[in-house]
């Protein structure tokens, strides 16, 4: 399942609308976006673009409604709700502005959590989190819950989380916004290392013209449609 290189993305006429009680909500429209293995690309756009729906359904968490949306040769259209549930499983990690971590678990635990859906044994698990913490430089944290944790390291902790089932492909939304400039230049470095380091590919949101300036490849979001933005 998981190339190397991380998994390339194909998407093609992708639309998708939100139903709502005060009529549809039209969020995207006929996007079209081609995305190499091991590509780090940063999308823009102002609140309520759309990046968000983008990374749900390039997640797995929502189903492409209209176009298709390919991902390392699969067809997220083809997945039902237990097929979509094992590819984010298998195959996404995700990093998101709020961190998002268990508040009554430590690091460790929080990270270890993420290997008990796939099934892996205690002791697996206990090394592969203390691994992954020792890797994003947390090794002195790993006792700590996350209120006794700074932003960027609880953010350096979802990252740890995020990599737990080895994703060929990870979605950070926002994953700065929260952060002050040295933890956003801590956090930043580890996921642009994450093609060479881990084998991913990385689609990062951000309102931060200066983190997207990072990524190989920049899109906006812009009147429900994806555009390139010239280096
Ligand atoms: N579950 C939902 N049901 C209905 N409308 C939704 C839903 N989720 C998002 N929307 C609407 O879709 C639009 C796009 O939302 P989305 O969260 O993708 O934007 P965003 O670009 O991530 O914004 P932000 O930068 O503020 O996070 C918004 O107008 C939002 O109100
Ligand atoms: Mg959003």
């Amino acid at each position: 399942m998981h190339a190397p290189g991380g998994v390339d993305i194909a998407v093609r006429g992708l639309s998708h609308t939100y139903a709502t009680p005060d009529g549809p909500v039209p969020v995207l429209e006929q996007v079209e976006a081609e995305i190499a293995a091991g590509a780090i690309v940063a999308v823009t756009g102002s609140s309520g673009a759309g990046k968000t729906t983008l990374l749900s359904v390039l997640g797995g968490l929502e189903r492409p409604q209209r176009g298709s949306v390919v991902v390392g040769g699969l067809d997220l259209a083809t997945l039902r709700g237990d097929g979509l549930a094992e590819y984010r499983r298998s195959t996404v990690g995700f990093v998101f502005q709020d961190f998002g971590l268990l508040g009554s678990l430590s690091a460790q635990e929080n990270v270890e959590l993420a290997l008990t859906f796939a099934g892996i044994g205690m002791r697996a698990r206990a090394r592969r989190a203390t691994a992954l913490l020792d890797a994003v430089g947390l090794a002195h944290r790993r006792s700590h819950r996350p209120a006794a944790l700074s932003g960027g390291e609880s953010q350096r902790v979802a990252i740890a989380r995020a990599l737990a089932n080895e994703p060929s492909l990870v979605l950070a939304d926002e994953p700065t916004g929260n952060l002050d400039e040295s933890a956003t230049e801590a956090v930043l470095g580890m996921l642009t290392a994450l093609p060479g380091d881990y084998g991913c590919t990385v689609v990062l949101v951000t309102h931060n013209a200066r983190v997207a300036a990072r990524a190989d490849h920049r899109f906006a979001l812009r009147d429900r449609a994806l555009l390139p933005v010239p280096a």
